[in-house]
């Protein structure tokens, strides 16, 4: 059995699972097996989702906050309503100021939660995509800095790699408790890992 046939068939039981559990990605159980693990969101919560598309993870964060909690999904991409008065997406770069202003102005409260699974299309040479990613990543720290209620929580992809220092200072700055997660769902041979950022620490002013 090659490290390839396992991965291949690993990706195909998430995948299969998804369809049978109507899910749009089988990136849903990523977020999944981390809030089983960690529980970082409840009902009622306010949730965020950046890089949103297709719509798994609003899928999961809809299910978990139900009835009485909000989610806000952002994507360079068009999202398919999911169909719940309290699931919004909108279009726009999370890299721009704009956007972060339209997310302010949607959000019915602070939110609880900020999560991101944003990822730029892979160039295929590593040293760009890994900067990329960062880039993407800080630029959701960036919308959680503004976004968060004090002591939330956000949740965000990076790829692994030289960068990935100095991204976690800035989480440890902005977060009382930070950590690594590689979610089941994530592929072996990926170089994605997730960051979960729990309390956010707000910022007084003065
Ligand atoms: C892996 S997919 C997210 C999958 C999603 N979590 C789900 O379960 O359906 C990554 C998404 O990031 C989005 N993305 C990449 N760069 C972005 C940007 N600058 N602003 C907003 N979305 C972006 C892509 O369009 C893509 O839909």
């Amino acid at each position: 059995m090659t490290g390839d046939w396992l991965s291949r068939r690993k990706r195909d039981y998430y995948y299969r699972r998804a369809k049978e559990e109507d899910l749009r990605s089988r990136a849903s159980f990523k977020l999944l097996q981390a809030i089983e693990k960690f529980g970082f969101m409840k009902p009622g919560d306010v949730v965020v989702d950046l890089g949103a598309a297709p719509g798994g993870w609003l899928q999961i964060s809809r299910r978990i906050v139900g009835d009485s909690g909000f989610v806000l999904g952002v994507d360079l991409a068009e999202i398919k309503p999911l169909g719940y008065s309290n699931v919004v997406t909108i279009r726009g770069d999370i890299r721009s100021e704009g956007t972060l202003r339209r997310i302010r102005a949607i959000l019915p409260r602070p939110a609880d939660v900020v999560l991101s699974d944003a990822s730029p299309n892979i160039s295929g040479t590593w040293e760009i995509d890994h900067a990329r990613q960062i880039e993407l990543a800080e630029s959701s720290l960036n919308i959680a800095s503004a976004v968060l209620r004090g002591g939330g929580n956000f949740f965000v992809k990076i790829f692994q790699g030289d960068l990935q220092a100095g991204f976690l200072e800035s989480m440890r700055r902005a977060f009382h408790a930070v950590r690594a997660f590689k979610p089941r769902a994530s592929r072996n041979e990926s170089a994605e890992i997730y960051i979960l950022g729990r309390g956010y620490r707000e910022k007084r002013g003065c």
